[in-house]
């Protein structure tokens, strides 16, 4: 899928010299070279690099750094947490292209050598210009099968690729489409116009908006709708980030949401809802996670309105960045890798995925300022066998903690089939034995009488 070039509007420019006087140079040189305004980091060491882009905090479009040593590894590593921006290597070598050979867009430069790093600059920029004015990419979005499906009959115009670059009609607004004519696209991936898109969006948030205004709100319409704006979202976010349009859906939908869970959701109804789900995997995880998490922060005596928003939004967008329902079923990255059914790409899609949605979640507007965290640390366990991290229980925040609990419950059916949802407390309490995990698991579990 064609990303949209990000150095063209707001270029985000890692620079990783060793050298202070290479480090200077290279901010120089982009000084002159741009004209719009650009965000530079300066870092010492690939090291250092790897272990920011691992962090998933901050994002970049070019990443300038320098080569002294033999060893590739340090390199695979850089573009692998990369991803697919542009990178400027500067290296003493003769013929580095013969070398150095990977599968992101790369240029070469000596170091310490301004000129040779304007003309690398250059180059990047002739190759994003001929890809501009030979394809439309700017005027469409990718976007999943998976929208599509959700959405019969269409309510939008369908597009492919073709290989040399322009966009082809394949459905049309109002067309019913089979799983059939999904499939036969799917590889090659699917296109919207992005103005009629625009128009898609406002429309989901109307629908949401209409759907909260009834007074009897059906649970299995409020899933349904939460998972159809969340399949948007995801294609959006990948693609763009958090655009307004993306906000309005996530706010509209969590507002939906709240109303759903009220003000004293009870434990013992979301059990039994557990127990009908009977150990599958929903669509509608977000919802019941969230419905799950006020009923237990409820309990917890933690029943203001602004916890139970923290927790529905962070409900919302914890798997916002996983586009494959198998990997947000995954709860450990160790079991996935030993499973051996995953490419290494998904494995590290899977890996980062809290670091990324905690990325998006900061991109989004007056959001409470712990729902990021949450986000971040849903799959962080109190002994630091959670991952991305591998953080340990007094790093963990409270809320992080409940969320956490709540999330490994809705599992236990599948992990437990023959168990009854309540022996959660007995069968894990060893696990959550550390810090915040304690306490709140001591309080839940002494406290039957709600149930
Ligand atoms: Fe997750
Ligand atoms: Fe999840």
């Amino acid at each position: 899928m064609e990303t949209i070039p990000k150095t063209a509007e707001n270029p985000r420019v890692l620079v990783v010299f060793k050298d202070p006087g290479h480090r200077l140079l290279a901010h120089e040189v982009l000084k002159k070279h741009f004209s719009t305004p650009f965000q530079e980091t300066l870092v010492s060491s690939l090291q250092e690099a790897i272990e920011l882009l691992e962090e998933g905090s901050k994002s970049f479009s070019l990443i300038i750094f320098e080569h002294s040593g033999t060893s590739q590894a340090l390199i695979r590593l850089l573009v692998q947490f990369g991803g697919q921006v542009d990178y400027i290597l500067c290296t003493k070598e003769e013929s580095p292209s013969s070398i150095f050979k990977f599968d992101v867009p790369m240029e070469f430069a000596t170091p310490g050598n301004d000129s040779s790093i304007q003309a690398a600059l250059k180059k990047i920029e002739i190759s994003k210009d001929k890809k501009n004015t030979t394809n439309l990419a700017l005027d469409y979005v990718g976007v999943r099968g998976d929208i599509l499906s959700s959405m019969n009959p269409l309510r939008i115009d369908v597009y492919i690729k073709m290989q040399d670059g322009r966009f082809i009609k394949v459905y049309k607004n109002g067309d019913a489409i089979s799983k059939a004519d999904i499939e036969k696209y799917r590889s090659s991936g699917f296109f919207l116009k992005k103005s009629e898109y625009d128009d898609l969006l406002t429309a989901q948030v109307k629908k949401v908006e209409a759907l909260t205004e009834e007074e009897n709100l059906s649970d299995e319409k409020v899933k349904e709708t939460v998972h159809e704006s969340q399949e948007m979202i995801r294609d959006i976010v990948g693609e763009m980030g958090f655009t307004p349009e993306a906000q309005n859906i996530a706010r509209a939908s969590v507002a939906m949401t709240m109303k759903l869970i009220g003000s004293r959701p009870r434990l013992s109804a979301i059990f039994q809802e557990l127990k009908s789900i009977e150990g599958t995997y929903v669509s509608s995880h977000s919802v019941v996670l969230g419905k799950l998490a006020c009923a237990l922060a409820y309990r917890l005596g933690w029943s203001s309105a602004s916890t139970f928003l923290k927790l529905s939004m962070a409900a919302f967008l914890h798997d916002i960045a996983l586009k494959d329902d198998n990997l947000a079923r995954e709860t450990s990255y160790k079991n996935a890798v030993a499973k051996q059914r995953y490419s290494q790409e998904d494995l590290k899609i899977l890996r980062f995925h809290p670091a990324k949605a905690a990325e998006y979640t900061r991109q989004f507007n007056e959001v409470p300022s712990d729902v990021d965290q949450i986000v971040a640390q849903h799959h962080e366990r109190p002994d630091g066998s959670g991952f991305p991290r591998g953080m340990t229980a007094q790093f963990i925040s409270p809320l992080s903690a409940l969320f956490i609990i709540a999330h490994e419950m809705m599992e236990f059916p599948t992990i437990f089939p023959d168990l009854p949802i309540e022996k959660f407390f007995e069968v894990r309490e060893h696990d959550f034995n550390a810090g915040q995990f304690r306490k709140i698991f001591a309080a839940i579990k002494n406290d039957t009488k709600l149930i």
